[in-house]
């Protein structure tokens, strides 16, 4: 059944994210009604009180916010231009994930159409809408997203962050960095650990053990990479050289490649061939800005 206190929510791509959003929406007695561009995927959302639109146009008509869950940009784009003139004075929030620079760029196609818009950046995988540990970040026009906070908390914690349409897109991409970074890293060390008969679900239970009480010092190395000071009293970059330069000898001696450590490897040496021997690692992100 539904629920009169919300306003009719539209939610464009039943792809896996969309589909779990549209089950949190009917759950919760949102009036929701759905539209995919291939047929086929609404069935159970139907079953559970959805209503499914033939044509994005239909979609659209009669909402209170349109949230669009597609691939990527260019399909926001197909999706929605034909349908500009009809979202004219209605709110739309995107949670496609796109570059930043492509957040902005919808922002100031939806002002050129008059619509009101914000932008996010989904922090969680298809199992965790509705849960705990759910969190989606938002940027863009704050009204958009207050007027709809009861509802995008069915998602996750919502999280606003600013004015700035790109702002959710970017702190997403580069909590993903991070995230990929980490793992590409687990990846090269499995190879190497396993050329010693080590499981990869064995040495993944260690490197996730040794990886979060390392996380932990995350906020310290930015408050040294904040402060600009890179000195150093122990383990300078000097120091992580020799460290550095003997993981990529295991590599090379165990017959595994050294892409990924040896990236890290470049960064370092580029930072000590520059006179920076003595200082911190933290140094190593002057290489990157
Ligand atoms: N899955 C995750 O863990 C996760 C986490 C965070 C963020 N996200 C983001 O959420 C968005 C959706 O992800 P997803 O997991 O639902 O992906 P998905 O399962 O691959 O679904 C993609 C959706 O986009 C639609 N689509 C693709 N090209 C289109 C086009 N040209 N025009 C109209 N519709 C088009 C698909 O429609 P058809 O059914 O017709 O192909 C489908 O509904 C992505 O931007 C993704 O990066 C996903």
């Amino acid at each position: 059944m539904t629920n009169t206190q919300y306003s009719p929510v539209t939610l464009l791509g039943l792809g896996a994210m969309g589909q779990a959003m549209a089950a949190a929406l009917v759950k919760a007695g949102v009036p929701t009604t759905v539209w995919n561009r291939s047929a086929g995927k609404a069935g159970e959302l139907v079953a559970a009180g959805a209503v499914e639109a033939a044509t994005v146009a239909e979609a659209v008509r009669d909402a209170g916010v349109v949230i669009a869950v597609l691939l990527d940009h260019a399909s926001v784009h197909e999706t929605l231009d034909p349908v500009a003139g009809e979202l004219a004075g209605k709110q739309l929030i995107n949670l496609t994930s796109t570059a930043p620079e492509e957040s902005r760029e919808l922002a100031r196609w939806a002002a050129g159409h008059g619509i009101e818009f914000a932008d996010g950046g989904i922090m969680a995988i298809p199992p965790m809408i509705g849960g705990e540990g759910s969190a989606i970040l938002y940027s863009g026009t704050r009204a958009v997203v207050e007027a709809h906070r009861e509802v995008l908390e069915l998602f996750g914690t919502a999280e606003f962050l600013g004015e700035d349409a790109g702002l959710a897109a970017l702190l997403d991409f580069a909590l993903l960095t991070s995230m990929y970074a980490m793992f590409t890293g687990y990846f090269q060390a499995a190879a190497l650990a396993g050329t010693a008969g080590i499981s990869a679900t064995e040495f993944g239970e260690r490197a996730a053990a040794w990886l979060t009480a390392m996380a932990a010092g995350m906020p310290e190395y930015g408050k040294k990479i904040d402060s600009g000071d890179y000195s150093a009293d122990v383990q300078h970059l000097a120091f992580q050289k020799a460290a550095v330069d003997a993981m990529v000898r295991a590599h090379r001696d165990a017959g595994v490649s050294t892409e990924v450590i040896g990236t890290v490897q470049q960064l370092i040496n580029r930072q000590v061939e520059a006179g920076h021997g003595a200082a911190a690692f933290e140094r190593t992100i002057e290489e990157l800005r």
